[in-house]
C-alpha cells in the first residue's frame, strides 16, 4: 500500500543511507513522527475493507528546505474514490471571491484548467464570473463523475503532459490559467506535475498554485495538516529548488486566511516578459523555516496531544460527554495522535452526507449528520473543522445558549 520516499521531491538529495547522494553531507533528517496512522480520509461504513495504516514521518531536506513524509501511499488507495469535498460554506465563497478578484487583476478571464477541481466547485464559481471554457482534472472517480453530471467538464486523471494536452484541446487550444489549490503537495512526482503544467502553458498563461503557509502552520503548531495525502509541507525555498530546471518561476505570492493561513503561488513562463512581483522576494526573505524550526514544531505538537487527551480525560471522568464538529482528515489526525475511543468522543458530527454512518479512521467513533449536535447536546464539542471556527461558531449559537462549549484545539487548546 505505500513505499518509502528517501529522496527530495524538489531538489533530489536523498535521505541519509540510502544511496546516490548527491552530496553525502547534504541529507534528509527526521523532524517529526506520529507513528504509525490509519489513512486520514478513509470514512467506511460497517461491513466495508478499511484501506490501512502507514507511517507518518516528516523529513527535512537540509538543502532546500523541504519537508517531506517518508513514505508514500499508493494514490490508486487515497484518491480512487475520495471522501473530501469542497466545502460549500461561507467561508469557501468569500475565498473564491477573493481569488476571482487576484486572478482577474493579472489578466483578464479567459480559459482555466483546474488541476484537482474535487466536485467542480470552483469551476463553476469561475464561470458565473465570466471563466467561459473550463475543464477540470480530478483522479477521483467519484468526484469527477459527481463533476461531469453536474456540468462541470472533468477529466478523470492526474495531471502529466498527457491529460494538460487533453484538457488544452478542450478549452480551445490556449489556457489563459491554470489553477491547482491544495492538490500540490498531494503529487508524489513533481517532474510530472510541471511536466502537465509546462504542456499547458504559454507564455501568457498563469499558473496560481493554492498550498497552506508554512510558517502558519508552524505557528499555529497545526499538526493535523500532517496526514498520508499532505505528502510535502512546501516552502517557497523549495519551490525556488524545484523550478531551477523548468521554464517556469515564481512571479507573484499572495496571503490568505483560509484554512488557517495559505499562499497562492502564482507561476509564469520564463519568456512571458512580465518581472517578477516583489512579494516573491518578501515571502522568501520571511521564511526562515530550519529543522530545527520543525523539531520546535514536534514538540508543541505531542505537548498539545497529551494536554487535549488529559482535557478530555478529565471532562469524562467528571462525568461530561464529549463530541466532535467536522470529520475532517484533521479529525482523523487529533483522534489517533490522542487515541480516542467512543467511550471520550460520542460521535462526530459532519455536513458531508458520504461520511455519515461511517466510522473515524482507526476508531469506533462514528460520524453523524450535523443536527446531532443539538439532538444530544453533548456538555463538549471538539470544533475538529477549528479553520472554519468564525462560521461555525455563529452557526451554532443556539448549542451554545444551551450551555454546550466548543473546545476549539488549533493554534492552542482553547474553550469558549
Ligand atoms: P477541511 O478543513 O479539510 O476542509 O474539512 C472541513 C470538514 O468540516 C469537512 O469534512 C466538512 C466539515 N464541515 C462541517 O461539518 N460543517 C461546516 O459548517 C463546515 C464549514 C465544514
Ligand atoms: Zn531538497
Amino acid at each position: 500500500m505505500y513505499r518509502p520516499h528517501t529522496t527530495c521531491r524538489a531538489c533530489g538529495y536523498a535521505f541519509h543511507g540510502a544511496g546516490g547522494n548527491r552530496n553525502p553531507n547534504e541529507k534528509l533528517v527526521s523532524v517529526f513522527n506520529l507513528g504509525v496512522q490509519p489513512l486520514a480520509n478513509d470514512f467506511c461504513k460497517s461491513g466495508q475493507e478499511r484501506q490501512g495504516y502507514a507511517p507518518l514521518e516528516v523529513l527535512f531536506c537540509e538543502k532546500c528546505r523541504l519537508a517531506q513524509l517518508s513514505v508514500v501511499v499508493k494514490p490508486e488507495v487515497l484518491y480512487k474514490n475520495y471522501a473530501y469535498v469542497t466545502s460549500d460554506s461561507e467561508t469557501m465563497r468569500k475565498h473564491f471571491a477573493a481569488l476571482v478578484s487576484d486572478l482577474t487583476a493579472e489578466q483578464p478571464a479567459g480559459p482555466v484548467v483546474e488541476i484537482g477541481s474535487n466536485n467542480g466547485a470552483l469551476l463553476k464559481h469561475l464561470r458565473a464570473e465570466g471563466f467561459i471554457n473550463s475543464v477540470g482534472i480530478e483522479p477521483a472517480e467519484n468526484l469527477a463523475r459527481e463533476a461531469n453530471a453536474d456540468g462541470v467538464l472533468t477529466i478523470n486523471d492526474y495531471l502529466d503532459s498527457e491529460s494538460a494536452a487533453k484538457a488544452k484541446a478542450d478549452c480551445g487550444g490556449k489556457v489563459s490559467f491554470v489553477l491547482a489549490r491544495h492538490c500540490f503537495c498531494h503529487a508524489d512526482s513533481w517532474v510530472k506535475m510541471i511536466d502537465g503544467f509546462e504542456a499547458l502553458a504559454d507564455k501568457d498563461t498563469l499558473i496560481a498554485i493554492e498550498v497552506p503557509y508554512l510558517p502558519d502552520q508552524i505557528a499555529n503548531v497545526s499538526f493535523d495538516q500532517c496526514y498520508h495525502e499532505h505528502l510535502s509541507y512546501l516552502s517557497l525555498s523549495a519551490m525556488a529548488a524545484l523550478l531551477e530546471d523548468s521554464v517556469l518561476r515564481m512571479h507573484k505570492v499572495i496571503k490568505y486566511p483560509i484554512h488557517g493561513g495559505c499562499v497562492l503561488i502564482m507561476l509564469r513562463p520564463l519568456n512571458s516578459g512580465r518581472d517578477p512581483h516583489p512579494s516573491v522576494e518578501q515571502f522568501m526573505g520571511q521564511e526562515n523555516i530550519t529543522a530545527d524550526t520543525w523539531r520546535e514544531f514536534a514538540a508543541e505538537a505531542h505537548a498539545q496531544i497529551h494536554k487535549l487527551g488529559l482535557l478530555i480525560k478529565s471532562l469524562r471522568d467528571a462525568g461530561k460527554t464529549v463530541c466532535g464538529y467536522g470529520a475532517s482528515a484533521k479529525s482523523t489526525v487529533w483522534v489517533n495522535a490522542c487515541k480516542f475511543s467512543r467511550k471520550d468522543i460520542s460521535f462526530i458530527t459532519d455536513t458531508t452526507k458520504g461520511k455519515w454512518h461511517t466510522t473515524s479512521p482507526g476508531t469506533d467513533i462514528p460520524i453523524t449528520d450535523p443536527g446531532a449536535l443539538l439532538r444530544e447536546l453533548p456538555d463538549y464539542c471538539i470544533l475538529f473543522a477549528w479553520n472554519f471556527a468564525s462560521e461555525i461558531l455563529a452557526k451554532e449559537s443556539l448549542y451554545r445558549e444551551k450551555g454546550g462549549k466548543f473546545i476549539i484545539p488549533v493554534p492552542h487548546i482553547k474553550i469558549v
